[in-house]
């Protein structure tokens, strides 16, 4: 959505770092787990808040290409969580207009949760409200490593390769790329998430843990955002002509 003055009133593609769920349940003495747990209700929360606001892409990063060096159980416990959460709310976010799309190397991950993506998927793919993309087992990296080999494999000629043309092989190739990228919990780093997309993204950081996060959060989010002047390497205004020139 744009205003007047040309200037987005809202950003067509917000990414976010969904950090912090692990700090929530410390806060409150309970195991890890339920901290991802209140995180998944708080994700159903933003996308409902993002079609609300007629946001377009969603991108979350739900687990790193870095997370699998987590002890073996808080790994299982998130991967049994994404199971629950397509089959709990897959035809909820159906009937929302939602198209799911996953995101990450699904080579490393369990044939029951490949599955379950393929099917929510195929179940979201005539949806076109809102995409959310849910990063999963992603890392910048490994989407710029894996863009790098399909170009290479399509038989693309280096004196061809240029950035336009390497982007058509990333992962998100579909979207455009984010105008707002918030992180939650604290934290003042990127861990890995959209290297390539974010080069001209405006950064937000919360201190908010995840699972605290809603609609006020985001509305504060995007009012930061309205206040940035994006250039894009170029300058506010057209310089003024030189005296006498
Ligand atoms: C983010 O929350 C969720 C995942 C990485 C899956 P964390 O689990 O990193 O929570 P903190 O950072 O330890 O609080
Ligand atoms: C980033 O959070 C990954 C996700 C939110 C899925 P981390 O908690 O893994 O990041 P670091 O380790 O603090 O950088
Ligand atoms: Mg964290």
């Amino acid at each position: 959505m744009v205003s007047e003055n040309g200037k987005a009133v809202v950003p067509r593609h917000v990414a976010i770092v969904m950090d912090g769920n692990g700090r929530w349940a410390k806060k409150r003495f309970l195991p890890r787990f339920f901290g991802h747990k209140q995180g998944v209700d708080a994700l159903v929360r933003v996308v409902q808040a993002c079609i609300d606001r007629e946001i377009e892409y969603l991108t979350v990063f739900a687990f790193s290409s870095e997370n699998w060096k987590r002890p073996s159980d808080e790994v299982s416990g998130l991967m049994g969580l994404v199971l629950a959460a397509v089959s709990r709310y897959l035809a909820r976010m159906g009937d929302m207009g939602v198209r799911i799309r996953i995101v990450g190397d699904r080579d490393a991950v369990s044939d029951k949760l490949r599955n379950a993506w393929n099917e929510a998927e195929a179940a979201t793919a005539h949806n076109s409200k809102l995409t959310l993309n849910v990063a999963f087992n992603y890392g910048g990296r490994w989407d710029i490593v894996q863009a790098a080999k399909a170009a290479i494999k399509a038989g693309v000629p280096a004196e061809e390769l240029s950035e336009a043309r390497l982007g058509e092989f990333m992962a998100m190739s579909y979207a455009p790329d984010p105008d707002l990228f918030i992180r939650t919990g604290g934290e003042v780093r990127i861990s890995n998430f959209m290297l390539w997309q974010v080069a001209y993204t405006e950064f937000v950081f919360s201190d908010c843990l995840w699972p605290e996060f809603g609609e006020a959060q985001l509305d504060a989010a995007i009012e930061a955002f309205r206040e940035r002047d994006r250039r894009f390497g170029g300058v506010k205004e057209a310089a003024p002509a030189l005296a006498g020139a």
